[in-house]
């Protein structure tokens, strides 16, 4: 039998439980403010231009046609300025905006 008090504290564990999932959802990718500063140089010969990092701040290469792109909150990066990140879920599988894509040139 449970007792008030355990059962109260496993309500306290549960929402503390769920409150850290969430944060950590939320918060795994921490930005913070942008200082181009803290950015490593920019990189040299990006043939397909620049684009901005993970957290929007440093620069980096732009991705050109067959790589990769996208990913879990965009790590594997941005497609340049004439391509699209395409995404090609396995049938069945649901969208999340975190899949791999490749860049293609826009049709
Ligand atoms: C990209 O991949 C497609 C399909 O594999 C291929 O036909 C095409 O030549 C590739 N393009 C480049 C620029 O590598």
């Amino acid at each position: 039998m449970i007792t008030q008090s355990s059962s109260g504290l496993l309500v306290l564990l549960s929402v503390g439980l769920s409150l850290i999932l969430r944060n950590y959802s939320v918060s795994a990718l921490s930005c913070g403010v942008c200082d181009p500063e803290l950015c490593s140089p920019d990189p040299k010969d990006c043939p397909g231009g620049f684009t901005k990092g993970i957290c929007n701040c440093c620069n980096v290469c732009a991705k050109l046609v067959n790589e990769s792109c996208g990913g879990n909150f965009g790590l594997l990066g941005k497609c340049a300025d004439n391509l699209r990140c395409y995404i090609s879920p396995k049938v069945g599988q649901a969208i999340t905006g975190q899949e791999e894509g490749i860049c293609k040139g826009k049709k």
